[in-house]
């Protein structure tokens, strides 16, 4: 599965995963600055925030309570397409996923 994502600078880094992974997981392996994921994907932290692009936010389960609850804790602004990383699971229907890192995890 493959995934870009665009720092706030507007760079880009493009990164293969494995189906079943998380967002979070890929990203962390990976060394892609701008996800600290600091509670390891507890769920507790907020720090693992990002803005998944269309058409594949759409393709995502809804978040559920849990999450929608964290994103209220994230540092940089909350927009619809807001998801915790470490809750998108990386499927098939997922290759090519476009994630845009917010300005800051703090
Ligand atoms: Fe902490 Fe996602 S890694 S909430």
């Amino acid at each position: 599965i493959t995934i870009h994502l665009w720092a706030p600078d507007g760079a880009e880094t493009t990164l293969q995963a494995r189906e079943g992974e998380s967002l979070m997981q890929a990203a962390v392996a990976a060394n892609v600055p701008w996800i600290a994921a600091d509670c390891g994907g507890m769920l507790t932290c907020a720090t693992c925030h990002v803005y998944v692009r269309e058409p594949f936010a759409a393709r995502l389960p809804a978040p559920q309570a849990d999450e929608l609850a964290m994103l209220e804790f994230a540092a940089a602004e909350r927009r619809p397409t807001s998801r915790l990383s470490c809750q998108v699971e990386l499927t098939r229907e997922l290759d090519g996923l476009a994630v845009d890192l917010p300005e800051t995890q703090y």
